[in-house]
């Protein structure tokens, strides 16, 4: 059963990076725009060259997806209300404190990102790689009726905070995974390189 969308459903905007993303991870409106900052080569792609993701433009409680290796990326800036929520949920989670090695060291931490307000994840489910869905609002869905925001997986069930931190009793064994990334300045993220302060 498709999950119903949680309240007020069109508040907030997923930005979109790229066209052939768009199908991949299932998320497509008429009015979303696009942030056309990502352009290796398939070429240089396919070697493993890094995705730069523009992401001046993003509001908080927005979403834009990048490609990096041929897999998206979700970026995602936490609006304040969410980061409040970030220890308020840790008792549903299976791995609260990163335990398991799915992000680099300098993510390591609660917020597992470089700056807290800014989240990047693999959007591949843990369990078996289907694409989760962005759930940022709190309150009741069909799939949670408490739910914190975050990521919901409608191919069999797991969820996954807004830091990426996969909940306990779901099929997904761990978080989603938080690729190298750094910030070149404040509005360009590098995804794909841990940068010079590694
Ligand atoms: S692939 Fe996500 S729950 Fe199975």
């Amino acid at each position: 059963m498709q999950p119903k969308p949680p309240p007020n459903p069109g508040r907030r905007k997923f930005l979109i990076g790229a066209t052939s993303v768009v199908g991949a991870v299932g998320v497509a409106g008429a009015a979303i725009p696009f942030i056309g900052s990502w352009n290796p080569s398939a070429k240089a792609e396919a070697a493993g060259a890094p995705a730069i993701a523009d992401i001046s433009k993003l509001a908080p409680g927005e979403m834009m997806i990048v490609e990096w290796r041929g897999v998206p990326i979700y970026i995602v800036k936490h609006s304040e209300e969410s980061l409040n929520q970030i220890d308020k949920n840790l008792e549903r989670l299976a791995d609260p404190d990163s335990a398991t090695e799915q992000q680099p060291d300098y993510a390591k931490n609660k917020y597992r990102s470089r700056k807290k307000e800014i989240s990047v994840l693999t959007a591949v489910c843990t369990h078996l790689a289907c694409a989760p869905k962005f759930y940022p609002q709190l309150g009741t869905t069909d799939f949670d009726s408490n739910w914190q925001g975050g990521f919901f997986c409608p191919c069999h069930g797991s969820k996954f905070d807004l830091a990426g931190r996969v909940y306990s009793g779901v099929p997904a064994p761990d978080n989603l995974p938080v690729p190298p990334h750094y910030y070149k300045t404040d509005g360009l993220l590098v995804i794909g390189e841990d940068g010079e302060t590694a």
